[in-house]
């Protein structure tokens, strides 16, 4: 997967249900320092003008829908993602190889570059959930199993948690990316996330793509907690 000129591997998430407060956040980050995602609740709220917003201030933005359909409708679906100038959206990788191939096919007709990535499975499934839905509890053999169904089927990567990414990198190929939420820099809150790793540690494992949520958004100065991230990780941007 081809890089873009943003260096940081950081995409804030924007839960918001307010879209002045989204927009005086967005204000004061920079599309250098990070990219950003738009989730089920902003898009239903406020659509594509919202979307087209943070694109025309210059960011890349991941519109996280995890589009699960038929093959058809997943594809008209990811190509309208496309025509919108997204840089990232994602599929259920239980959808099945047709409907991530169909998706592929049609991100590849688009005159815009948009990457493919896959939900293997959600890491809010723990033991019991998981159980209820595949009758066993192996998590992390369903978890490779998936992603590798979604790299032969064509997709640029999955999503996935940060516990995982070690265990994939033995079996996925190297440019396959990684994108996993439940990063939690030292120091600040869990939220609800249960297993959670520090940039620098998801980094090592082996991750490319660190969704951070509130402990940039919900700080007080989002500037700055983003600017200590990208430093944890090296980074002078
Ligand atoms: O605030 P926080 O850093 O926990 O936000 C994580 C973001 O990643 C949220 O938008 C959440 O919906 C999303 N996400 C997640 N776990 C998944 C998939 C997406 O936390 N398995």
């Amino acid at each position: 997967m081809s890089q873009s000129i943003v260096k940081s591997p950081v995409i804030v998430a924007l839960d918001f249900d307010d879209i002045d407060a989204a927009k005086n956040l967005v204000s004061q980050l920079s599309p250098n320092q990070c990219r950003l995602k738009v989730g089920k609740e902003m898009f239903t709220l406020f659509g594509p003008d919202w979307v087209r917003f943070l694109i025309d201030q210059g960011f890349d933005v991941f519109l996280d829908l995890k589009f699960h359909d038929i093959p058809n409708t997943v594809a008209k679906a990811v190509s309208a993602a496309s025509k919108l100038g997204v840089w990232m959206v994602n599929v259920h990788a239980s959808g099945g190889p047709v409907m991530i191939a169909a998706a592929k096919e049609a991100l590849q007709s688009s005159s815009h570059q948009t990457f493919l990535t896959a939900v293997t499975v959600l890491t809010s499934m723990d033991e019991t959930q998981f159980k209820a839905v595949y009758q066993n509890s192996d998590i992390a053999g369903k978890v490779r199993d998936l992603a590798l169904l979604a790299q032969e089927a064509g997709a640029d990567g999955v999503v996935c948690s940060a516990q995982e990414a070690t265990m994939l990198r033995e079996y996925v190929r190297k440019d396959f990316c990684l994108v996993t939420p439940g990063i939690r820099p030292s120091g600040s809150a869990s939220d609800d996330q249960k297993r959670i790793m520090t940039p620098s540690e998801a980094i090592k494992a082996g991750v490319d793509y660190l969704v951070i949520g509130r402990p940039i958004t919900q700080s007080l100065s989002p500037q700055q907690s983003l600017l200590d991230i990208n430093e944890s990780l090296g980074l002078a941007v």
